[in-house]
């Protein structure tokens, strides 16, 4: 239990503490525990054997009145994000078993937001449908059979319809917002750090003084991995339009080149000899380019978004070609696939945040 904690870092609730749970004093007779992963203090907290009761900090709060309706953005075609249009009266949804609804006070845009407006996401929603999937606010209601994390905690995750006040999200998968950080600060948190991370060690076994090409760094997932991938030791090749090499370089890229031309096979090769793993989420006819720059051999190749388009490759290819390694790569088959790997992952993410003082966003933010 992270001990570095205060009081104010946390929301406290009435709860009984399971006897299982190792309650850590702050002094003041207040104590800080974690149940469920969910981190609480007690404002006057009383041990009675291997248990103990907790009054709620803020005396007299009432619960939270949750309206039937509010505001949101509607994605009203399958033509693109420019047919989304912000509608007052959607319902606030109310959560089911399993799930919590927060109040929403930031939201991440992603790639995904794209690809569903667009109707090139697998399965993706049909319009007219609330958009955006990921959001960080207070939790605000919990549905049947939740035990945590409870009322009042901050937590970032993925649903439907994130650009709202009001969104569900299943219990499971939200993260408690680290304390000391904005709600903002924790976009990214579940969704493009862990895919970059994902792409980097498990599956990449990027090492140092091994060669990283990422593709499209200047996004979300990108500059992520440009960050981890300098922090494991790697030499970092990057692409990105002009406009956003500065914004590479400052976070540590060694080279930069242009993601719109050139010959970026070409170029990896005579800086480096070739790519020990490459991140690619472009496709098109940049993916031709990501196979020639990876080393023969011994070169990871780890593909997890087709922004470009759809991009082939054959068995012929790979026997007289391309003597590489080719891994797929989603986030969410991988959490349902390989918990373990992914509760490796989330543990090494959450301990680079601590050792570097990173948060996982620090993109732009608009004002509500
Ligand atoms: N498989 C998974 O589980 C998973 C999880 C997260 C993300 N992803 C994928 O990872 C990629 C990045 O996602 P993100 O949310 O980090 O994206 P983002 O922040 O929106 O950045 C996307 C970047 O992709 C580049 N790009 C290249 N070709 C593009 C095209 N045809 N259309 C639009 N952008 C293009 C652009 O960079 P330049 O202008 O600099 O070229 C753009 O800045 C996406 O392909 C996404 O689907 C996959």
């Amino acid at each position: 239990m992270p001990t570095d904690l205060t009081p104010d870092d946390v929301d406290t609730l009435h709860v009984t503490v399971p006897a299982d749970v190792d309650p850590v004093q702050l002094g003041s007779g207040r104590f800080l525990f974690a149940v469920a992963g969910v981190y609480m203090v007690g404002a006057a907290a009383r041990a009675t054997g291997r248990s103990l009761s907790c009054t709620p900090r803020k005396k007299g709060r009432s619960p939270m009145s949750i309206p039937a309706t509010m505001r949101a953005l509607q994605q009203t075609s399958l033509k693109g994000p420019q047919d989304m249009r912000l509608i007052t009266d959607a319902p606030v949804p109310s959560p089911g078993r399993g799930e919590i609804l927060i109040r929403v006070t930031a939201a991440g845009v992603n790639f995904a937001d794209i690809s569903k407006a667009h109707g090139t996401f697998l399965d993706g929603p049909r319009p007219p449908y609330l958009a955006g999937f990921e959001a960080a606010g207070e939790i605000v209601a919990v549905g049947e059979a939740v035990t945590g994390p409870l009322p009042g905690t901050r937590v970032v995750g993925v649903g439907n319809g994130a650009f709202a006040e009001y969104m569900v999200l299943p219990a499971a998968a939200a993260v408690p917002v680290p304390a000391g950080w904005a709600e903002q600060q924790a976009l990214g948190l579940v969704v493009n750090w862990p895919t970059a991370l994902a792409a980097l060690k498990p599956l990449g076994g990027v090492t140092a003084g091994q060669t990283v090409l990422v593709h499209a760094a200047a996004g979300g997932t990108g500059q992520a991995a440009v960050k981890m991938a300098k922090h494991y030791g790697a030499t970092v090749i990057a692409t990105a339009s002009p406009s956003k090499h500065d914004t590479v370089l400052v976070l540590g890229a060694d080279h930069v080149l242009d993601s719109l031309g050139g010959d970026i096979a070409a170029e990896v090769l005579r800086l480096t000899g070739g790519a020990d793993v490459v991140l690619e989420s472009t496709g098109g006819i940049t993916f031709d380019a990501s196979l020639a720059a990876a080393k023969r051999v011994t070169g990871r190749v780890i593909v997890y978004g087709v922004a470009g388009g759809e991009a082939p490759i054959t068995n012929w290819e790979l026997v007289y070609k391309h003597q590489i390694h080719i891994i797929g790569l989603n986030i969410g088959t991988l959490i349902q696939a390989a918990p373990q790997m992914f509760g490796e992952v989330m543990g090494e993410m959450f301990a680079l945040y601590k050792v570097r003082r990173w948060s996982s966003s620090s993109g732009p933010c608009l004002p509500q």
